[in-house]
C-alpha cells in the first residue's frame, strides 16, 4: 500500500482504486472527482485472511491437504423461493457464502431481500434481517404490504459490526441480510462509514462470519454517482457472488443480473415488476418486453436474444432522418453506441444507402442492455426500415450477427431463440444462413436464412 505524507491514502470512491496523492480522475475507472482521503489501519501480516477459508486458529500451523482426499460434497443450497432469483443464483443460497445485491438506491434492494427472509422464514429457516438505514417501524411497515411473517425472522437495527458478530453468534441464524454495507462501521477503522476502508472491513467481518459459521449472508450496496460513498465494485472480489439490479426506476419493471458467482452461471437474468404488494416474478419476460408495441411502424424489428440460457424477445427500434447539421446526430439506449455506428457503416458500403448525412436513434425497448452481437442484424432491419420509411410485417422476428463485410454470420443456441418466436406468435424468423437448417428442424414457423445484409432488404414492404 502506498501511502501518502500523513499516513493517508487516497480511495477511488467508485472502484477502489488507491493512490498516494489526490488525482482529478481515476485511472482505474475514469470516473472524475471520486478521490476521498483516507487514514489506514495497519494491518499486521494476515492478520485479516489468516484461517478464513479453512476456519483454522490463528497460530496453528498450516497443514495442505491432498485434492483428492478432500470429501466430495455438493454445496448445500437454501431455496430463497423466488424462482428468478435462484436462477440467478445458480439454484438458491449457498450456505455459507456472501452474495452482494448491487443497484440504485430505490430500485427495490430491500423489498427483494425482506421477501426472501418472508419466504425462508416460512419455510422453518432462522433469518436475521439488520438494518442500518431504517427503523423498526419502518421496516415493518414494508413487511405489512408483502405478507405474514413467522417468529423465525428476526430484524435489528444496527450499524456498529462488533455487535452484529456478536448476535449472529449468539442467535445462529441460517441467512443474514446487511442492509446496506454503506452504513456499517467498525471501530478499528478511522474512516467514516461509507467509505472505501470500511466497506472493504466490513466484508471481511462479515466473510470470517459466513464462512466460520456457514451462516449465507446477503450484503446490500448502493451504487452511487456522487462519489462520496464507497460503490459495490470495491468488494466485488471479496465476496462468492454479485448481483445487480437494473432498470428504469420509474418503470415497473426490474432485471436482477448476476455479474459474479462462484457456484453458477453469471449469464442468467431474473426479471421482476414492482407491484403494491412488492416485487412479482415476471415469468414471460419476453411478452412483458413486447408489450405495447406499434404495428405498421417503419422502423420497429423484433430480435431475438439470449440472456444466459433464457430466449429473450425485444423490440429494436430506430430513427433515421436527414441531419439538419453538418455533424449527423447519433444516439443509442440499451445498445452499444460504436456498434450501432459500425452497423450504419457497414449498410453504407454494402448497400449503398446514403447514411452519412442522416441522425439515427437507436433505442432497445423495455429498458434492456444488450451486448449480443445476435440483435445486429435486429438493428440494420430497422435502420433500414427507417430510412426507407416501409414498415416490416408484425409477426416477423430476427437475429444475426453482421460482419464487416455485410455477411450475416451464424449465432449460439438458434433453436431456442426460434422456439421462442414461435411460442409468441411469430409466423416469420430471418435467421443467418448456415443456421436455417438446424433452425427448420422441429419448427412450425416459416424460416428465411440470409447470407448477406443486403438479402435482408427484400422483406421489407410499402
Ligand atoms: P426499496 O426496496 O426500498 O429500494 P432500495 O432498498 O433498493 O433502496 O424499494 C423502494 C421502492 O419500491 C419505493 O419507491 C416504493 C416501492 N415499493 C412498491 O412499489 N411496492 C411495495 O410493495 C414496496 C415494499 C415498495
Ligand atoms: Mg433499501
Amino acid at each position: 500500500m502506498t501511502k501518502g505524507k500523513n499516513g493517508t491514502v487516497f480511495f477511488c470512491q467508485n472502484c477502489g482504486y488507491e493512490s498516494a496523492k489526490w488525482m482529478g480522475q481515476c485511472p482505474g475507472c475514469r470516473e472524475w472527482n471520486t478521490f476521498v482521503e483516507e487514514t489506514v489501519r495497519k494491518q499486521p501480516y494476515g492478520g485479516q485472511d489468516a484461517g478464513r477459508r479453512t476456519g483454522q486458529a490463528r497460530g496453528m500451523k498450516a497443514v495442505p491437504s491432498a485434492l483428492s482426499e478432500i470429501p466430495a460434497g455438493s454445496e448445500n443450497r437454501i431455496s430463497t423461493g423466488i424462482g428468478e432469483l435462484d436462477r440467478v443464483l445458480g439454484g438458491g443460497i449457498v450456505q455459507g457464502s456472501l452474495t452482494l445485491i448491487g443497484g440504485d438506491p430505490g430500485i427495490g434492494k430491500s423489498t427483494l431481500l425482506l421477501q426472501v427472509c418472508r419466504n425462508l422464514s416460512a419455510e422453518g429457516h432462522k433469518v436475521l434481517y439488520i438494518s442500518g438505514e431504517e427503523s423498526l417501524p419502518q421496516i415493518k411497515m414494508r413487511a405489512d404490504r408483502i405478507g405474514q411473517f413467522t417468529d423465525r425472522m428476526l430484524l435489528l437495527c444496527e450499524t456498529d459490526l462488533d455487535e452484529i458478530a456478536e448476535v449472529i453468534r449468539s442467535q445462529r441464524p441460517e441467512a443474514v441480510v446487511i442492509d446496506s454495507i454503506q452504513t456499517m462501521y467498525n471501530e478499528n477503522v478511522s474512516a467514516a462509514p461509507g467509505s472505501v476502508s470500511q466497506v472493504r472491513e466490513s466484508t471481511g467481518i462479515l466473510l470470517q462470519l459466513a464462512k466460520g459459521l456457514g451462516v449465507s449472508v446477503l450484503i446490500v450496496g448502493h451504487v452511487t454517482k456522487e462519489g462520496t460513498v464507497a460503490g459495490p465494485r470495491v468488494l466485488e472480489h471479496m465476496v462468492d457472488a454479485v448481483l445487480y439490479f437494473e432498470g428504469d426506476r420509474y418503470a415497473s419493471y426490474r432485471i436482477l443480473r448476476g455479474v459474479k458467482n462462484r457456484f453458477g452461471s453469471t449469464n442468467e437474468i431474473g426479471v421482476f415488476e414492482m407491484q403494491e404488494r412488492g416485487l412479482t416474478e415476471v415469468l414471460n419476460a419476453s411478452e412483458y418486453m413486447l408489450n405495447g408495441r406499434p404495428e405498421d411502424a417503419s422502423g420497429s424489428v423484433v430480435a431475438c436474444t439470449m440472456e444466459g440460457t433464457r430466449p429473450l424477445l425485444v423490440e429494436i427500434q430506430a430513427l433515421v432522418c436527414q441531419s439538419n447539421f453538418g455533424i449527423p446526430r447519433r444516439q443509442t439506449t440499451g445498445m452499444d453506441f460504436n456498434r450501432v455506428n459500425l452497423l450504419m457503416a457497414v449498410l453504407e458500403k454494402r448497400s449503398g444507402m446514403q447514411l452519412a448525412s442522416c441522425d439515427a436513434y437507436v433505442n432497445i425497448t423495455g429498458g434492456m442492455k444488450i451486448q449480443e452481437p445476435a440483435v445486429d442484424l435486429g438493428v440494420v432491419l430497422a435502420v433500414v426500415s427507417s430510412f426507407k420509411n416501409q414498415v416490416l410485417s408484425p409477426k416477423l422476428a430476427a437475429f444475426g450477427e453482421v460482419g464487416l463485410s455485410g455477411e450475416v454470420r451464424a449465432v449460439s443456441q438458434a433453436r431456442q431463440r426460434v422456439a421462442e418466436a414461435e411460442k409468441l406468435g411469430f409466423e416469420t424468423c430471418i435467421v443467418p444462413y448456415v443456421c436455417a437448417e438446424d433452425c427448420r428442424k422441429n419448427s412450425g414457423i416459416e424460416i428465411i436464412g440470409v447470407r448477406t445484409v443486403q438479402e435482408v432488404m427484400g422483406w421489407l414492404r410499402e
